[in-house]
């Protein structure tokens, strides 16, 4: 169990930091998970993204700024030097290809699966080749590409759930968590990818330009993590 002074409800100083660092976090519930990480170094939004419509939100420590973007977009922020630090999905993460960036801690936080899911009963592909509908274009071309398996894949932005439904898709490569959503819609989680979480990435040239002040967050996030386990 955790002893550190932000679980036993005690304020924490906030971390001093010799440069200035820009942390992108995507709203929900990668945000909602990684702040109680970040009050274990002291820094806290001082607005709430659900309720401002400010993208850039100040934080108690002076130094650190968080930008709120879509999770899709975290790596690419981080890749270009528009964040220092940001925290993505796995997922998310071996879509974008992780390029330009560090990928130094496992947050543990938004665990989930990421699998190939369906009917039941195995479906007859029309073509010979089954149709996959999915939003992981990469990942599934991958998954599939190593089994040696020829599969069409259909690109969908959501509700991926939908596209067995309406004959659009023989499967769909799609997260998993509670599997209430596969559930609802009468289909049955079948094979696993990946196991997903969210991880702390960082810009390659932050990590040599901000080292210290990097590593400093980073020491407290991982004490953080490892606290929780
Ligand atoms: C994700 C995922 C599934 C659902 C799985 O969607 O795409 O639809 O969660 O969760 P469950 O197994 O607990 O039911 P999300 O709500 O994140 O929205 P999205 O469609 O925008 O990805």
């Amino acid at each position: 169990m955790s002893t550190t002074a932000a679980a036993q409800g005690q304020p924490v100083a906030s971390l001093a930091l010799d440069a200035p660092l820009t942390i992108a976090l995507s709203k929900g519930r990668i945000f909602d998970q990684t702040l109680p990480l970040l009050a274990q170094a002291g820094i806290r939004p001082l607005e709430d993204p659900e309720t401002s419509r400010k993208l850039i939100l100040e934080t108690s420590n002076p130094q650190v700024k968080l930008v709120i973007i879509r999770a899709s977009d975290v790596p690419t922020y981080c890749e270009y030097g528009a964040a220092d630090l940001g925290v993505a999905g796995k997922d998310v993460l071996l879509e974008h290809g992780g390029e330009g960036l560090y990928e130094p801690l496992d947050l543990r936080i938004a665990c989930c699966r990421l699998m190939v899911a369906g009917p039941l009963l195995p479906p007859t592909p029309r073509s010979g080749r089954l149709r996959i509908a999915t939003k992981y274009v990469k990942s599934a071309e991958r998954y599939y590409a190593a089994k040696g398996q020829q599969v069409e894949i259909i690109k969908l932005y959501g509700s991926m759930e939908l596209a067995p439904l309406v004959g659009l898709a023989d499967l769909i490569v799609d997260l998993v968590e509670s599997g209430n959503t596969l559930k609802a819609n009468g289909l049955v989680p079948l094979e696993h990818i990946a196991d997903i979480s969210s991880r702390l990435v960082v810009n390659k040239a932050a990590w040599k330009m901000k080292h210290a002040a990097v590593s400093a967050l980073l020491g407290v996030l991982r004490r953080a993590v490892a606290g929780r386990e």
